[in-house]
């Protein structure tokens, strides 16, 4: 009696295994999990200073294991910088966690990218090229839109 209960195990761990393989209902951090990281929401508000603008974005994880944003870079900023808010006070951040079936926001009055050293000043309608480097992910790279300068994402306009 004992043998046909311990098949009954081992099947279920291996669809376990093949569950968290495909990325579908992995709700463990067992076996060999991973990151995996989409961005949604990214925008730059249209910036009053030419040489200087912040940026927002939503970092999302479905994977079972946990990544960290360490750098950002753009081919139009000299100079990106992660920074977060505590209140009302803005410090450079050190790298970040994507954690595991979670997301890591930036948003206006929380953390945020500053670009400095811009190349030319951004305008609404046109995009800059972002690379998100991570620790686990390598690097991701995206098209951030350049919205108006007082943009709401929570009403689109
Ligand atoms: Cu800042």
């Amino acid at each position: 009696m004992r043998r046909p209960a311990a098949a009954a195990a081992l099947v279920a761990a291996a669809l376990t295994g093949t569950a968290l393989l495909t990325g579908c209902g992995a709700s463990s951090d067992t076996g060999n999990a991973r990151a995996e990281l989409s961005v949604h929401s990214a925008y730059m508000p249209q910036p009053v200073s030419a040489s200087m603008a912040a940026g927002f974005l939503t970092i999302e994880n479905k994977g079972g294991a946990k990544d960290e944003l360490t750098s950002v870079t753009s081919a139009e900023a000299g100079d990106v910088t992660v920074h977060q808010t505590a209140g009302g006070v803005m410090t450079e951040a050190g790298p970040l966690t994507v954690p595991a079936h979670g997301r890591l926001v930036f948003k206006s009055g929380g953390n945020h990218l500053m670009f400095d050293q811009l190349k030319r000043a951004p305008r609404q309608g046109q995009t800059v090229p972002v690379e998100l480097h991570f620790a686990e992910s390598g690097t991701v790279k995206i098209e951030m839109p350049v919205k108006s300068a007082t943009y709401n994402p929570a009403t689109g306009h």
